[in-house]
């Protein structure tokens, strides 16, 4: 982080750290106005934070320092700034539906976009339709989405939050998981002449995906006598590597491109949304896209007092940094939105979760916050507890609608209430003084006491429509790019992920091997696949 403007901030932290939410209030009747800004749909209402004007002109010092308007422009711009892997970072482009042209080393990228988001359209209404087949002449009437992390998450996340846009009839399910429970209990919901797969991987070389890809196939053509010919009818890809897919036996027909400068976790509004297409159909996928990109206008042109992603990450980074704040809850208001936490959780994890600096040095304070979250108000009545009376501070997202997809007697103002009573709550607390007044006995009164001055965000828009969920994840991408242009590291790419992935090469060798293996790892490893290899038979 830029140490002067990080001083500066901390100075004003430490002008304002006295000062209630309770007081603040008091003392600003303005308050909640002067804290509010709105973008796409959205309402963002932050005045629930330990913040002044002071300090908020200090955080945005911050991004100034660290040249946020210069990095948004080079990210937009298609400059190559995922330098570890030499990439241009340009999940805007999927998004940009204006006649711009977005330039990768002097090469238009848009003419490429459009015409797979064609060939995307006009795919998903031929099944739609009925007019695709299966093998056997039947159309369908199953999906399954088989991927893993970028490539399961997004699309699973907002098929789930889109359900009352989906095909009436059409049932889309997704597998990630290598453990086959996962394809076992799915395949037991579906028939194989009227399942499409849809095998989604960027690298078309990751090991959950392809195990459950050539699982499937077995069983489809088990089904569907043996004939080779039938994979053509319900298998497509998605992917940035024909040549793997080709390998896999997809034909490039079926396949639907990306391109490395789309990030796995950034991938949703790309073909990697395919199965969410299916699901909602390309008009309501292009009004999600409309969301994102509106967005994206407001984040690359609103000042940042006014630009709401940067006030997120902003208030992320005062948390983090300057209260110690380990980790940030996210509580949707809203049943659709239930992947949410999940998704955010790759979101910004696999994003900002680095310890070294875009300079190769070590990183000098904290960054990445661990995500979590469940939709309201089930957390409430389990996991509430310890963010309104915990020793840790944890900062909250709180997200609802006015309105609701499932209008039924009043739900919707009871959810309403519990979600703007649990930010009242938060920020006012319960004090001593008030308990007694109520006659809590004494000995009570310390339990009963609620601190308050607990921090959060509410963001509020009028229904979970496709637009307005576009603009929802643009909201998010963006904060986490806010946040790690002023940790100073790289966000767009995840080595941390390789370690594991190459130990469970050598692991799964030594599990399989006929002969008993020359186990080299520390004792507990060495005693782990041991442990396995002898419950299962496997000589010692
Ligand atoms: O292992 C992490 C990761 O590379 C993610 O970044 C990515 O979203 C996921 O695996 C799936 O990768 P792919 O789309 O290449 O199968």
């Amino acid at each position: 982080m830029h140490a002067q403007a990080w001083q500066a901030v901390q100075q004003e932290i430490e002008a304002s750290r006295a000062i209630h939410l309770r007081d603040h209030f008091a003392a600003d009747p303005q308050r909640a106005g002067r804290f509010t800004v709105r973008a796409a749909n959205w309402t963002l209402d932050y005045s629930k934070n330990r913040i002044t004007p002071a300090l908020m002109q200090r955080l945005v010092g911050l991004a100034e320092a660290a040249n946020l308007r210069a990095e948004i422009d080079a990210m937009f711009g298609g400059q190559p700034i995922n330098a570890t892997e030499k990439r241009a970072v340009l999940h805007t482009a999927l998004r940009n539906l204006s006649d711009d042209p977005v330039l990768v080393n002097g090469k238009d990228i848009m003419p490429d976009v459009r015409a797979v988001r064609a060939r995307m359209a006009a795919f998903c209404e031929e099944v739609r339709k009925g007019h695709w087949r299966g093998h056997t002449g039947k159309p369908i009437r199953h999906v399954v989405n088989i991927g893993i992390g970028g490539s399961d998450l997004g699309p699973a996340m907002a098929c789930a939050a889109l359900k009352p846009y989906g095909k009436h009839g059409l049932h889309v399910n997704f597998v990630s998981n290598v453990d086959a429970t996962h394809l076992a209990e799915t395949l037991h919901t579906v028939k194989a002449e009227q399942t499409l797969f849809v095998v989604v991987s960027k690298t078309f070389t990751t090991q959950e995906t392809l195990t459950n890809a050539l699982s499937a196939r077995s069983w489809l053509l088990a089904r569907l006598g043996g004939d080779r010919a039938a994979v053509a009818r319900h298998f497509v890809a998605v992917s940035t590597n024909s040549a793997k897919v080709t390998e896999f036996g997809i034909a490039p027909d079926n396949m639907f491109e990306f391109w490395d400068w789309v990030g796995g976790r950034y991938s949703l509004p790309s073909a990697v949304g395919l199965s969410l297409m299916l699901a909602i159909g390309p008009r309501n996928f292009e009004r999600m896209l409309k969301g994102y990109a509106a967005m994206d206008r407001h984040f690359r042109t609103a000042p940042f007092e006014r630009n709401m992603p940067v006030i997120l990450g902003l208030l992320g980074v005062l948390y983090h940094n300057g209260y110690g704040a380990a980790t940030h809850a996210v509580l949707p208001y809203d049943q659709y939105l239930a992947r949410l936490p999940a998704y955010l959780q790759q979101l910004d994890m696999e994003s900002n979760g680095k310890s070294v600096g875009r300079d190769g040095l070590p990183v000098s304070g904290t960054t990445g916050p661990i995500i979590w979250g469940e939709p309201g108000t089930n957390g409430q009545h389990a996991f509430y507890q310890l963010i309104h009376q915990g020793t840790q501070l944890i900062p909250c997202d709180f997200i609802g609608f006015c309105r609701s997809q499932n209008p039924m007697g009043d739900h919707h103002d009871k959810l309403m209430a519990n979600l703007i009573a649990q930010t009242e709550a938060l920020a006012m607390g319960k004090s001593a003084a008030q308990c007694r007044a109520e006659g809590v006995p004494a000995e009570l009164v310390p339990h009963k006491t609620f601190d308050g001055n607990r921090p959060s965000n509410t963001l509020l828009a009028d229904l979970l429509d496709p637009q307005t969920f576009g603009a929802l994840i643009a909201l998010y991408e963006h904060k986490v790019f806010t946040q790690g242009i002023i940790w100073n590291i790289f966000s767009f790419d995840q080595w941390g992920v390789e370690l594991g992935k190459v130990l469970a090469g050598r692991v799964l060798q030594e599990l399989q091997s006929e002969t008993p293996p020359e186990l080299r790892h520390d004792s507990s490893t060495n005693a782990l696949i041991r442990r396995y290899r002898e419950a299962r038979g496997a000589k010692l």
